[in-house]
This record gives C-alpha cells, sequence and structure tokens, in this order.
C-alpha cells in the first residue's frame, strides 16, 4: 500500500476525513493561541478537561486525545521547538514532534493524518527550514513504516506555508 503525502491550504478544525489532526500545543498542553486554540475552540470544553489529565507534553514528544465536537476521531497533541537561531537543537526536535506524531498515531491504529506547520507561527521557526524537516521526517518514517500510514496531509493555513510546503514536496518524490 502506498503512502500518499498531501499539501492543501485550510483550516485543520474543518478536515474531515482523516482520522487524526496534530496540533502545534505547548508544554502544559492547556491551550493557547494559534491553531492550538483553534482547535479547543472547535473541540468544546471536554478537550481542555482530557487534556488536564495529560499532565503537560515535553518538547518534541506527542500525546493523543479524543477529537470531541471536531470531525476528525482523535487529536495528537505535540510541542515543536521555539525559534532561537537554530543551533539550539531546534531541527532535532521539530523532527521528532513529527516523528512521534506519527508514531502516536501507528500505536492507536490510526493510519491517515493531518498536520498542521508545526512551529511556524508563534515559536517562529522559519517557514523555509520547517517544511523540510516536516517533509523529510514523515518520508523517513514512512519509509521505516510501510503500510502503517495510508495518508500524510499538510494543512497549511495561509498561502506562503502552503507555497513553502510546497516547494519542497515538489522536489521530492512522494512515496
Ligand atoms: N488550521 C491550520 N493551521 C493553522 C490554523 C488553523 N485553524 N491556525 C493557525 N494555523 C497555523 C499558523 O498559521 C502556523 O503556520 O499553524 C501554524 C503554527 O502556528 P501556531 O499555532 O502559532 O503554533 P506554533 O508556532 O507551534 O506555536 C505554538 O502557540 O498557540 C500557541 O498554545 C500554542 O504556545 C503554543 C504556541
Amino acid at each position: 500500500m502506498n503512502c500518499c503525502i498531501q499539501t492543501v491550504q485550510g483550516d485543520i478544525t474543518k478536515v474531515d476525513d482523516v482520522e487524526a489532526i496534530v496540533n502545534a500545543a505547548n508544554n502544559s498542553l492547556l491551550g493557547g493561541g494559534g491553531v492550538d486554540g483553534a482547535i479547543h475552540r472547535a473541540a468544546g470544553p471536554e478537550l481542555l478537561a482530557e487534556c488536564r489529565t495529560l499532565h503537560g507534553c515535553d518538547t518534541g514528544e506527542a500525546k493523543i486525545t479524543k477529537a470531541y465536537k471536531l470531525p476528525c476521531k482523535y487529536v495528537i497533541h505535540t510541542v515543536g521547538p521555539i525559534w532561537y537561531g537554530g543551533n539550539d537543537g531546534e531541527p532535532e526536535l521539530l523532527a521528532n514532534a513529527y516523528r512521534n506524531s506519527l508514531q502516536c498515531g501507528v500505536d492507536h491504529g490510526i493510519k491517515t493524518i493531518a498536520f498542521s506547520a508545526i512551529s511556524t507561527g508563534v515559536y517562529g521557526y522559519p517557514i523555509d527550514k520547517a517544511a523540510v524537516v516536516a517533509v523529510d521526517t514523515v518520508k523517513e518514517f514512512i519509509r521505516e513504516h510501510p503500510g502503517k500510514i495510508e495518508l500524510v496531509r499538510f494543512v497549511l493555513f495561509s498561502a506562503d506555508v502552503l507555497a513553502a510546503y510546497e516547494k519542497v514536496i515538489g522536489e521530492r518524490t512522494i512515496l
């Protein structure tokens, strides 16, 4: 079974044809602005109630909850690195966030997953650099776990982020 990697511009809270969406959370897992705020608003208060039981999440790690009022089944919460210039382990931590989100999905039998652009907003990760880490990490994971993932979709909120991801994916063959 081949795996499809897609990019699309849109609001990840509206995605209704994947099993899980990936939230760009913070270490508290207690909500925030950006995509985190949008996901919590759309899911309703039960999401925060479940997040409280998880006792936070380290940067680069991922934890899963139900999706409540969202149209998907699960939310995978991951925490990307804050950008401090790129010499503070940011690329490795961002790769860990994507890898551990996919691993979390596989551990729960999830085969279709949508990612927001982790760390590219408030956390300031340069979009072009983040897109390369995101696409390369996802492709490496898919190669290392044949048959486990059927669809990965990057759901980009703005045209500039979409362009950055399309530039990377366009330069690479898709599995
Ligand atoms: N759907 C998809 N993507 C979205 C949406 C949405 N509804 N809203 C925002 N985004 C995009 C942003 O445009 C950005 O490209 O998500 C990407 C990640 O930006 P942030 O949400 O700011 O996340 P991040 O940079 O990882 O910073 C995380 O921000 O919201 C807080 O609680 C969060 O403290 C944490 C920090």
